[in-house]
């Protein structure tokens, strides 16, 4: 019987009951703690030596793989329970003949929805609202706690794949003027939406909402810097769905206290989970959540489902995963 190697045991159960049905399983436990968390995955040496093992393995965003965890790979598949695949080096796969499966479409409304709560948190100042409340001061705000709106904005959309489509398509609901940049640019979305591309400087100047939304590659990697957050509105927002390492850290946290932007909400970090002693935990002009933009049930079960059949098509069928990264 063929083995497929897990790299956490908080996956969604249909996972582990799909693939459990055709082969053996050599599940990670991960102790319990955040899927996505660093902390809980599998060192490089366990990654290294259960790929030489297995047939198959299921992974996710916390498991780097590299040339070096490839080396002396028996795996015929390699499945990301993620849309993102920044944490693998496909041409190292490539070269093995590794198919790489990862999860895209079905977590696009989910992230994009997500990335309009995290809008809305900071800028209606909802979060910060909870929390004085909860520390007992809420009778003497109602006058002074004064956020702003989001209707008849401009929101900036940096990357206007699949997630910045859906959330471009809500900011038109929100009667929000969209503008964008992205690598490609995209005719029939900009005549659908009535969207506008610019430059990638006048979306950091024109932006009150600046959404990233855009992969992590060696060309985005700390796009968003000191530079450019300084082009940014005294009055704008930033919001990161997307990756940490897109945003500068250092240079965002010196925007926030210098107030060269208003506030900002991240769902991801550079370092994940986020340093205890990241200034961004001090700032109170800022919403962060632990990586949850595409948490939500039914999405969790549809990734689930599609990477265990895209481990079955290749290890069953000798075919193809349902969506191919390399
Ligand atoms: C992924 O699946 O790669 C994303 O980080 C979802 O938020």
């Amino acid at each position: 019987m063929d083995c497929i190697f897990i790299s956490r045991s908080t996956f969604p159960k249909v996972l582990y009951d799909e693939l459990g049905r055709h082969f053996r399983l050599d599940v990670w436990n991960s102790d319990g703690i955040g899927m996505w968390n660093r902390k809980a995955a599998p060192p490089p040496d366990v990654l290294k030596r259960k790929f030489s093992e297995c047939d198959g393995a299921v992974i996710t965003i916390g498991d780097k793989v590299t040339e070096e965890t490839l080396s002396g790979a028996r795996i015929r598949v390699l499945a990301t329970y993620s849309v993102g695949f920044d944490h693998i080096d496909l041409s190292a796969a490539t070269r093995r003949g590794i198919p790489v499966s990862y999860t895209p479409e079905v977590l696009v409304e989910s992230v994009a929805d997500f990335a309009f709560g995290l809008m809305l948190g900071v800028s209606r100042k909802i979060v910060e609202g909870d929390r004085i409340i909860r520390n007992g001061s809420a009778g003497a705000v109602w006058g002074e706690y004064i956020g702003d709106e989001v209707w008849g904005k401009t929101m900036g959309i940096l990357g206007l794949g699949n997630i910045g489509t859906a959330i471009a398509r809500r900011a038109t609901a929100f009667r929000m003027r969209v503008i964008y940049w992205s690598r490609h640019r995209k005719p029939h979305v900009e005549t659908a939406l009535g969207i506008e591309p610019v430059s990638l400087e006048d979306l950091f100047r024109e932006s009150d909402y600046l959404v990233l939304a855009v992969a992590l590659g060696e060309e985005t990697r700390h796009i968003v810097n000191e530079e450019r957050l300084r082009l940014m509105k005294r009055t704008s927002y930033l919001i990161n769905v997307a990756r940490g390492a897109i945003v500068d850290t250092d240079a965002l946290v010196k925007a926030l206290k210098n107030g060269w932007i208003r506030g900002a909400a991240l769902d991801v970090y550079e370092d994940e989970p986020i340093p205890a002693e990241s200034e961004l935990l001090r700032l109170s002009n800022v919403v962060l959540t632990p990586h949850i933009a595409s948490a939500s049930l039914d999405t969790r079960v549809k990734m689930a489902e599609i990477t265990a059949k895209s481990v079955e098509n290749v290890l069953l069928n000798n075919g193809l995963p349902i969506y191919l990264a390399n």
